[in-house]
């Protein structure tokens, strides 16, 4: 499997704060996924962490100030500037900010940023009061005029013993900002529903209907479309995940309850993926009491759940611009056969056809092997890969139209 970040040069920029150990590991985490790491550190931040860390983290000297007497290469921020795909400013102390708000080049890392024409994240961390101080927001204000995406810092308990916004987001959140800003926005503008998950259709009380999907498939579509720049609706069943940021989640239980949350949205989507493991049947009664055991048999009357998916096929050619509906299939037997058969009964564009009877691919693990097909009897196979990046290549391939 390729990294991520394979072929990319990162250049991560630590300035004084006591957050710039947490960034260590950032580090790891961006080499392991193959990124080519540099680091710039201001003189504060080599007060908290000795630059020999970042040297033994990235392999690559640490630079620190402009006039480096040690540097055989005099002036290097017009290479280091013009080699960076990323420059990464995390943590960013106040002053660090206020000095990229106003263009100032008087310490290495300033110059590098003002020199590049590189994707420019920011991660600010800081005493909360600071945070809020008008001077602040106003440079913070300044940064997002410039294009430079500016993370929102996470609440919490900070080292100085006060409590608010300040402490530096958890690096799940900062690697999505980061791939994001690496991505083609090819997305940016359009409305992307997705549903995830199972559902569950209960009995009783205590007990319901359900099956084992994990809904990662469906948080993977949406989190890479959110890369892509889309507007994001993950209506998700009971799943244990974190919604990605920057996405909108609404939370359901039952199919009927997805079907409303998705139907009522129609309007609003441009393309619309239905990862969502929907129950086909629930419980034709529902009991307000918990059922008691009688010890005889005892049988289950079922009823149809309305088949969502179906239902948007019948009706997207109502629209001028018709929505792009991405079905997926589980299937454990003569997988083209049924998926080509839903494809066209439920009048989709593609569909994304899972074996479920492979131990690493389907529900509830981290990878998926899947088979894309188009309208136009075009089939993709994909090899194994984490539901990330098999996410990734599906949003690749649905855009080009056909396969
Ligand atoms: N689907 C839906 N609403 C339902 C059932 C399924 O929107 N009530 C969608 C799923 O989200 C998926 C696709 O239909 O995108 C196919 O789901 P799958 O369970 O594979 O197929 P079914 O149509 O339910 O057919 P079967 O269970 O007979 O294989």
């Amino acid at each position: 499997m390729t990294g991520i970040f394979e072929n990319r040069n990162i250049l991560c920029g630590i300035t004084g704060s006591i957050a710039a150990y947490k960034v260590c590991d950032w580090v790891r985490s961006l080499r392991r996924e193959e990124a080519e790491v540099k680091v710039v550190m201001t003189r504060a931040a080599a007060k908290f962490v000795t630059p020999l860390t970042f040297a033994a983290l990235t392999g690559n000297r640490v630079y620190g100030s402009m006039f480096d007497s040690q540097d055989e290469e005099k002036i290097p921020h017009i290479r280091l500037a013009r080699e960076s795909d990323l420059i990464l400013v995390a943590p960013a102390t106040a002053q660090t900010i206020a000095r990229l708000a106003h263009g100032l080049a008087d310490d290495l890392l300033s110059a590098i940023v003002l020199a590049s024409e590189a994707k420019i994240v920011v991660c600010p961390a800081m005493n909360s009061k600071m945070y809020q101080h008008a001077a602040t927001q106003e440079n913070i204000e300044k940064l997002k005029k410039f294009g430079y995406r500016v993370l929102d810092p996470e609440s919490g308990m900070m080292a100085c013993d006060e409590e608010g916004p300040g402490r530096l987001p958890e690096w799940a959140h900062v690697r999505e900002a980061v791939i994001a800003a690496l991505s083609p926005q090819d997305l940016a503008g359009k409305t992307v529903i997705v549903t995830a998950g199972p559902t569950e259709e209960p009995l009783d009380p205590v007990r319901f209907l359900s099956n084992g999907s994990s809904g990662k498939m469906g948080y993977a579509m949406a989190a890479t479309a959110r890369e892509l720049g889309a507007k994001v609706i993950l209506i998700s069943g009971p799943a244990q995940l974190i919604p990605p940021a920057g996405v909108e989640c609404i939370k359901v239980r039952t199919g009927a309850e997805m079907y409303r949350e998705v139907l009522s949205r129609f309007d609003t989507a441009d393309i619309i993926v239905k990862a969502a493991a929907v129950s086909d049947y629930r419980p034709a009664v529902f009991s307000a009491d918990k059922i008691k055991k009688t010890g005889e048999k005892a049988a289950l009357e079922l009823e149809p759940n309305r088949d969502i998916l179906h239902k948007l096929g019948e009706i997207k050619n109502q629209r001028a611009i018709p929505p792009l509906l991405i079905g997926f299939a589980a299937e454990s037997t003569n997988l083209l056969e049924h998926g080509r058969e839903k494809l066209e009964r439920k009048n989709l564009d593609f569909i994304v056809i899972n074996d479920i009877t492979a131990p690493d691919s389907g529900f509830a693990v981290d990878t998926n092997r899947v088979i894309l097909l188009d309208r136009q009897g075009g089939q993709l196979d994909f090899p194994l890969l984490a539901k990330e990046e098999t996410a990734r290549r599906i949003w690749r391939a649905a855009l080009k139209g056909r396969l």
